[in-house]
């Protein structure tokens, strides 16, 4: 007898095809032969969505039963005997596929899915070579779902995996059928705002036959005409497994077959922002500044243009002088080389990324608590199992989408509480069991009222009395009726989330990456607080490498793998790694390069990566500085105060790694040639070593050999290991032992809220699905979809302010201001407005200049006239 099950509880013993198996007892009949390798036809079912039983062909016939059933209904029995192929059974699938076919065109040379289409293997498979009726010919126009996905209603088989794909995966809710039965049976957007169709493609992915196409894919290539290479998405710090698809050089469209994480399921930047590869915006030819002009160079030439031009600062006025700047979208194997560069080339712990400094405190508040520097402290899996989720400040759904779905699947499939503070009607707020709509910028104090309601009312376990007493003081100021007058919540509402969240057994808190110490603290303290395992704390909306960069020791006070610079037996290991002196003196931060870069201290800069995009002031102290190196994928701003650029591969062309923020390290492989003459990060700073007389690896194999030689949390990370899929560090997995942190630590979160009486609306920034940055900023389809920033509005302040929809409004705060087009949303709450981050837009109107940034401000609105 055959065991199946992939190890559960065995409970039932059937026989199918008179083949015995065992199987647990929550099975169909349908996973049952599956999971004995027994093919059963299927249409309407798909693994990851609940079962219909609308197509009827995987009818079996059960022993004992007169009438075939439906196999993806149908649960074991056991000492049930099966049959999955008949004559009886073949003739019922005909008559069913038959019907189908009656209302489906014959369109197969034209359609994008023939070759992969689960109608056309059918047919196929039951042998149906002459149509049996006359088609109705009905015909239904094409339109669109979205502007990425095009919908041929003629080519539907109403089997309804894309509206259980919209609800149960991606929680929108908005496909749906518009009916149901018989030849008029038809599934249609239902949104009443098109808004409210997230983009995701999820609806795509699962449908069977080409009634949804993707419309950038249309009529350019057969199915079977694609290559296809395994990758990771290079967008956001999920880490999603995708899969390109390339033709000719070029990458056609992107899929989701590869076993890898969020489960095939990804969000519109990772499934339709692949084409900034190719955006006329890149790097193809090395550029040299001659007579105040950037002209062509040749590599050589440039690279010794480089080498000379960062010896030349090192040797006049230390190296000390010369700032390093690596990027969370470069690869593990790059930051590492680069961060090796600076420290045993150049001589400086000079070494930061834009990116880290911005995101440091709330890294720091959960290191204090964990003692590891890690943006999450259990899996994302773990999401799905804990009894509540608590979401402060961050609209996971658009900055980090796929983090959001095992949280929905936690509240909708198994009951779990949702908690969400947050100023804004998010999409989590909308799904939430307990809103607090907070006054903007007083999440904080709600948090902190939250945890110290629970310390005082006895719902925390097995902690000590004078950690509890610590965490108590600290948040003396911090009491219900205090957080609802500074927040304008009820104070009632807090308590009752609080006990929610109390009761609920584990707690998971998902914070913004820009957080900030004192939220990342309390969120610590919750998760601590509580009774069970298995929550966490997350740190959602971080660029893709950003832990891997951290890991890498592109930081001016760690080495890789985290040891303090200041460390001498950890400094002696890499010395005697690389053969190299590595500087004692700690470096400064980004911040603080820019800060000396403007005021004309930092003589040579060398900046790997496009982190530069959105931050002019950045660019404006980098325009201060006498030589500086871009090696860079995109033409940007800061090729104006470039002296050498030095085109490199876009994450399609490069071979690496990155680690996801739960610290999966995986590969990233090329599917494309390098563009151009662009070269790997790697190579070019091999390269401009070798100038000055350094042999430097550029190999990436060969680079991540020697990570896991130098950082032990990588010492089991090798290629052939990830061939198989991603490789967790060391680090995480005792972090992950329950999600727990180690201790409670004080917090003090500040309950004043900014305010000003000359600016009467309070101003949010943040993520907007489309766009994460310099990359997604490039790729063509989403800059179709959100070509430029908006400001969104509660209607009824537009219509206080005279305002109307897509009409310019001039944006003031205290920083400064910007023209931006109005969108009017009820998910921005009376009094408060929002702007997207990724833009110029919101470092100006925020005043961010590379340290941490604020995320709100006060703000006025008004109305732009013509001529103003
Ligand atoms: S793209 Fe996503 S949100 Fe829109 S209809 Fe498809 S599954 Fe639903
Ligand atoms: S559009 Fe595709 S997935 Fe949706 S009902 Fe039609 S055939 Fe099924
Ligand atoms: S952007 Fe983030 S959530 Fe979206 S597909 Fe890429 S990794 Fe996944
Ligand atoms: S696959 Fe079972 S009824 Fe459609």
């Amino acid at each position: 007898m055959e065991p199946a099950g992939n190890g559960r509880k065995m409970t039932a013993t059937i026989i199918i095809d008179r083949k015995k198996i065992q199987v647990p007892d929550e099975m169909t009949v349908l996973e049952a032969a599956r999971s004995a390798g027994i093919h059963i036809p299927t249409l309407c079912h798909h693994a990851e969505l609940s079962p219909v039983g609308s197509c009827r062909v995987c009818l079996v016939e059960v022993d004992g039963v007169n009438d075939p059933v439906a196999s993806c209904m149908t649960k074991v029995q056991d000492g049930m005997a099966v049959q999955t192929d008949s004559e009886r059974l073949r003739s019922v699938r005909r008559a069913m596929v038959e019907l189908l076919l009656v209302d489906h065109p014959l369109e197969c040379p034209v359609c994008d899915k023939a070759g992969e289409c689960e109608l056309q293997d059918i047919v196929h498979e039951l042998g149906l070579m002459e149509p049996q009726y006359e088609p109705i010919g009905i015909e239904r126009e094409i339109n669109e779902v979205n502007a990425f996905i095009g919908r041929y209603p003629n080519r539907c088989i109403v089997c309804g995996r894309c509206v259980r794909a919209c609800e149960e995966v991606q929680g929108a809710g908005v496909m749906n059928y518009v009916k149901r039965e018989g030849y008029e049976g038809e599934v249609a957007m239902v949104a009443r705002d098109p808004g409210e169709c997230e983009q995701c493609g999820q609806c795509l992915r699962v449908c069977p036959v080409g009634a949804l196409i993707e419309q950038s894919f249309k009529y350019r290539a057969r199915a079977w005409e694609l290559h296809k290479t395994a990758t990771t998405c290079p967008h956001c710090a999920m880490g999603c497994t995708l899969t390109l698809n390339t033709k000719q050089g070029r990458i056609l469209r992107v899929t989701s077959e590869t076993p890898g994480l969020s489960g095939g399921n990804l969000c519109v930047r990772g499934r339709f922002g692949f084409d900034f590869a190719e955006s006329e915006d890149r790097l193809q030819f090395p550029l040299i500044r001659v007579s105040g002009e950037l002209r062509r160079a040749e590599w050589d030439e440039a690279l010794a243009v480089a080498a000379a031009g960062l010896d030349g600062a090192r040797r006049s006025d230390g190296p000390g002088s010369i700032a390093v700047f690596g990027s969370p979208r470069c690869t593990n194997e790059e930051n590492y080389q680069l961060q090796k560069f600076a420290r045993a080339v150049l001589g400086t712990n000079n070494i930061d990324f834009m990116d880290r400094p911005s995101c440091a405190g709330t890294l720091d508040g959960i290191e204090e608590a964990t003692g590891a520097r890690t943006a999450a402290t259990n899996s994302v899996d773990a999401l799905e199992t804990v009894g509540s989720v608590l979401v402060v400040d961050s609209d996971i759904s658009e900055s980090q989408p796929m983090l959001a779905l095992p949280v929905l699947r936690a509240v909708r499939q198994k009951g779990a509480a949702l908690v969400v503070i947050d100023a804004r009607r998010t999409k989590m707020a909308r799904q939430s069991t307990h809103w607090l709509n907070v006054r903007a910028g007083s999440e904080e104090v709600v948090l902190g009222a939250i945890v110290r309601f629970l310390c005082e009312n006895g719902r925390v376990e097995g902690l000590e009395q004078d950690e509890l007493s610590g965490l108590l003081e600290s948040l003396v100021e911090c009491g219900l009726e205090r957080a609802e007058q500074v927040s304008g919540v009820d104070a009632t509402k807090m308590a009752g989330a609080a006990e929610a969240l109390a009761s609920s057994g584990s707690v998971a808190v998902l914070i913004s990456a820009l957080a900030g110490r004192e939220t990342a603290s309390l969120a610590c303290d919750l998760v601590s607080m509580t009774e069970g395992n298995g929550g966490g704390v997350y740190a959602a909306g971080l660029p893709a490498n950003w832990q891997g960069a951290v890991d890498m020791g592109v930081t001016p006070s760690r080495l890789p793998g985290g040891a303090d610079i200041r460390d001498e037996r950890a400094r002696a290991a890499f010395e005697t790694a690389w053969g190299a002196a590595v500087p004692a003196a700690g470096g400064m931060s980004a911040h603080r390069l820019l800060e000396q870069a403007e005021k004309g201290a930092i003589r040579a800069a060398l900046v790997m990566g496009d982190s530069f995009s959105s931050a002019p002031s950045a660019v404006a102290a980098l325009g201060k500085v006498d030589f500086v190196v871009v090696q860079d994928t995109f033409a940007g701003p800061l090729l104006e105060c470039a002296s050498v650029v030095l085109p490199s591969t876009s994450f399609a062309e490069k071979r690496g790694t990155f680690t996801n923020m739960e610290r999966y390290v995986q590969r990233v492989r090329p599917a494309l040639p390098p563009l151009g003459e662009a070269r790997a990060d790697t190579e070019i700073l091999a390269e401009i070593a070798g100038h000055l007389g350094v042999r430097l690896e550029s190999k990436p194999g060969l680079l991540m050999r020697e990570v896991s030689s130098v950082c032990p949390s990588y010492a089991e990370v090798t290629y052939d290991l990830m061939e198989s899929g991603p490789v967790r560090t060391i680090a995480s997995e005792t972090n992950a032992a329950g999600g727990k942190t180690a201790r409670l630590v004080p917090a003090s979160p500040s309950l004043a809220v900014e305010d000003d009486g000359r600016y009467p609306l309070r101003l949010v920034a943040g993520s907007r699905r489309f766009h994460s940055g310099a990359q997604s900023g490039k790729a063509r389809g989403l800059k179709e979809a959100y070509p430029e920033p908006a400001v969104e509005v509660n209607p009824a302040d537009a219509e206080l302010l005279g305002l109307k929809d897509s009409v310019d409004a001039i944006v003031r705060t205290p920083h400064g201001e910007h023209t931006l087009k109005v969108k009017l949303t009820l998910k921005s709450s009376p009094g408060t407005v929002f702007i997207p981050l990724g833009f110029a837009a919101a470092a100006t109107l925020l005043g961010w200049n590379g340290s941490a940034p604020a995320t709100k401000t006060v703000a006025i609105l008004q109305k732009r006239e013509a001529g103003e």
